[in-house]
């Protein structure tokens, strides 16, 4: 018989975030510690590997002490490990799976390991009311862009990805060019606020094949594409900083082009979300990763889910289980435990390019 609470001591360390958090019965989170580098990599633009895996290693035992003492529980109350297996930089997942396999070991507990995509999704069921199945999520983070179907837990099916840039990575990319500063999401959408997002004219890459002929010689439309380039996007904005430099210098003008990048970015992702709606006609729909932290996306979002269809519930984690951190692994994890689909301590090892 399963206990009737399940106490899950998780952990993340997939980037720059080093994290540790204990979750209840795959909903109540008792505490998420979360140890930011950001001020670490700021000044190189961007995260910087080798410094990222050095602060895992100094901060983890600290994190998962913290994790413990404000969730008010000790060893002899957690049920399980969790750990993300992957994907990631190799030397920052290193640091968190050598430490779970340890721990695991030492405090005889389950192991479960964990794509960090997955913790993504289910940041969405910390709230009531949960999602219902089959549901579409979209993950937008900084390595990632994916518009995932679920007919079931633990059930994914990729219906799109990005064949370039990931939308966080087109928001920190931007950031950098305008030399706002790292990460670029919260910079340019605080800038954009006080922007004119019509300032700017800015492609909106589709990438649905044109329509072709076939053999009896009619013209047949090709399926709408749910794949997404952001590349063309953060070059276009490029060239209108060459073409004006004074954008540089300009709050005003900085603002503008934000403003319109991010709406840009906003309608590709909103397109292919409603295409994927359409398509597939969820009960829910999940907006989920670090870039869902971005209010014009969530409002605009959530307005055309609920157009075409207001009986499908729209979904979006509270600010802090959107970018990383270790309860939404937590999250995940008790999907895993249930089905006690765990992993043996003496074997896990880091992937950094783990599929969903
Ligand atoms: O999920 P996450 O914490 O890390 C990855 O798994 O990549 O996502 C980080 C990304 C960064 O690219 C950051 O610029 C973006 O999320 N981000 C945002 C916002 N807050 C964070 N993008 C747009 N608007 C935001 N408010
Ligand atoms: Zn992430």
């Amino acid at each position: 018989m399963m206990k009737k609470t399940v106490k899950i001591l998780a952990i993340e360390s997939s980037c720059d975030e080093t994290s540790a958090a204990i979750v209840e019965n795959g909903k109540k989170v008792l505490s998420n510690v979360i140890s930011s580098q950001i001020d670490l990599h700021k000044k190189y633009g961007g995260v910087v590997p080798e410094i990222a895996s050095r602060a895992h290693i100094e901060n983890i035992i600290p994190v998962i002490e913290e994790s413990l003492s404000k969730a008010k529980t000790d060893w002899g109350n957690i049920d399980a490990i969790a750990v993300t297996k992957g994907p990631g930089l190799m030397g920052s997942l290193l640091v968190g799976v050598n430490t779970a396999r340890t721990l695991a070991h030492l405090k005889k507990k389950p192991l479960i390991a964990l794509n960090h995509l997955e913790g993504h999704i289910y940041a969405n069921f910390e709230k009531t009311p949960q999602p219902r199945f089959p549901l579409i999520t979209i993950i937008v983070s900084g390595g990632h862009t994916n518009i995932v179907y679920m007919k079931d837990h633990l059930s994914y099916k990729l219906l799109g990805t990005t064949i370039d840039d990931a939308a966080g990575e087109a928001f920190d990319k931007v950031a950098k060019l305008l030399g706002l500063g790292y990460p670029g999401g919260p910079i340019i959408s605080k800038l954009a606020e006080k922007g004119d997002s019509e300032a700017y004219a800015l492609p909106r890459t589709d990438l649905t094949p044109p329509p072709k002929i076939d053999n009896r010689g009619y013209l047949r439309k090709s399926n709408h594409s749910l794949d997404f380039s952001f590349s063309g996007l953060k070059t276009a904005v490029l060239m209108e900083t060459k073409k004006n430099p004074k954008i540089l210098k300009s709050k005003k003008l900085q603002a503008d082009l934000s403003a319109s990048f991010q709406q840009a970015v906003v309608d590709i992702l909103v397109r292919n979300s409603a295409r994927a709606v359409i398509m597939y006609n969820p009960k829910s729909f999940l907006l989920s990763g670090g870039v869902a932290a971005n209010k014009e996306l969530r409002a605009q979002l959530k307005k055309r889910i609920k157009k075409i269809n207001s009986n499908i519930t729209f979904h979006v984690p509270a600010h802090i289980l959107c970018t990383d951190n270790a309860a939404m692994i937590g999250l995940a994890a008790y999907r895993r435990y249930q089905k006690k689909d765990f992993t043996d301590w003496e074997i896990l090892s880091p992937n950094p390019n783990l599929k969903l």
